[in-house]
């Protein structure tokens, strides 16, 4: 009667043990993808940093190694070495792959910011881009940032760059549909930042996805960046996942990490008030998503990278920071047990 009852255990941990193991991964309690942004380099070299995407995400962004300078540094040469490692790594994680980024004034090869040719070699140098890459990804990359930050700062108007210059006000529409004759299947997403301070940019970008419905250019989803700081107002959050959920497009947290050293808090100090408050605006976006997102627009919550010491707001604003849900040990934080907790409780 003993061995059997102690066989009944066994066989019960044996079951239970794994199932609740899973659930206490954020990635399990959530109907959508999560992601992160990763450094190829790091993911070679580094086995913790591997061993924790793998673990942690089911979606993966190349945070820069997709990029143009990167992967088209010289007129006529490509370089995939970096961008095919992370999709082989995805592959090997039955993880989707979102591309970052087609086309961003930001991103660009010195040779063709200094083109000489026409504006009409031009235009045919960023197609050829973007239907090399695409084809080179075709079937191995879900979806692409086709364009980013095509609008200007806390602006409804196009950004005066090289791209809007020699192409015209327009170029995002022909970039959408060369994106689309390479792959027909790629989910194209038009990604961008800054709606959660500037209402006319958040109209902006709702008026693009309606006029592009309109003219039948081939467009899947917005990208919502949420570089957030921990005073960005909740009741915006909600607007704008609301009001971009609105034009019927798949909505993609696409940059997501918070800034906390801000404004009069900036004293260089993760305090524990500090860390409160983040984390409890961690929280409230994800219920946000989770509420405001219709389910079949949600196409997931990306993380700019993964521990906060990659975070790329350290060496790009030269001040110390901690936006991530894992420490610079790579261990978790408060906020992602706080995150688990609260998605937990909701099911
Ligand atoms: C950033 C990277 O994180 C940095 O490593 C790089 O030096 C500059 O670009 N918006 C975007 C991203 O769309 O591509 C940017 O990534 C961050 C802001």
């Amino acid at each position: 009667m003993r061995i059997v009852f102690g066989l009944q255990v066994f066989i019960l941990i044996l079951f239970v043990y794994p199932a609740n193991a899973q659930k206490g991964y954020i990635r399990n309690n959530i109907s959508y993808p999560l992601g992160a942004s990763v450094d190829g380099k790091l993911l070679l070299n580094n086995a913790v940093y591997r061993n924790l995407v793998a673990a942690e995400f089911n979606s993966i962004t190349a945070e820069n190694d997709m990029k143009m300078y990167r992967i088209h540094p010289e007129e006529n040469r490509y370089d995939f070495t970096m961008g095919d490692s992370i999709v082989a790594f995805a592959k090997r994680n039955n993880m989707r792959v979102h591309g970052h980024t087609l086309v961003w004034f930001s991103g660009m090869p010195d040779w063709l910011k200094q083109f000489k040719g026409s504006n009409l070699k031009f235009e045919e140098q960023v197609k050829h881009h973007i239907q090399t890459v695409v084809s080179h990804y075709k079937g191995k990359i879900a979806s692409w940032d086709v364009v980013n930050e095509y609008l200007a700062h806390e602006s409804d108007s196009v950004r005066t760059c090289i791209l809007q210059e020699k192409m015209g006000d327009d170029y995002l529409a022909k970039c959408f549909q060369w994106a689309h004759e390479a792959d027909p299947d790629a989910l194209l997403i038009y990604n961008e930042y800054g709606m959660e301070w500037s209402e006319k940019k958040l109209q902006g970008i709702i008026r693009i996805a309606m006029d592009f419905k309109k003219r039948k250019i081939p467009i899947d989803g917005l990208g919502v960046q949420f570089h957030l700081k921990i005073f960005n107002s909740n009741d915006t959050i909600v607007r704008v996942l609301r009001e971009l959920s609105k034009t019927g497009l798949k909505i993609h947290i696409s940059e997501f990490d918070m800034m906390v050293n801000v404004g009069e808090n900036r004293k260089n100090v993760y305090t524990d008030s500090l860390k409160k408050v983040q984390q409890e605006k961690f929280v409230f976006v994800f219920n946000a998503y989770q509420k405001e997102v219709p389910d079949a627009q949600k196409y997931g919550i990306t993380f700019w990278n993964v521990g906060d010491k990659d975070t790329w707001l350290r060496p790009t604003y030269k001040m110390i920071e901690w936006p991530l849900l894992f420490d610079d040990d790579y261990q978790r934080k408060a906020a992602y047990y706080a995150v688990l907790e609260s998605l937990r409780s909701k099911k």
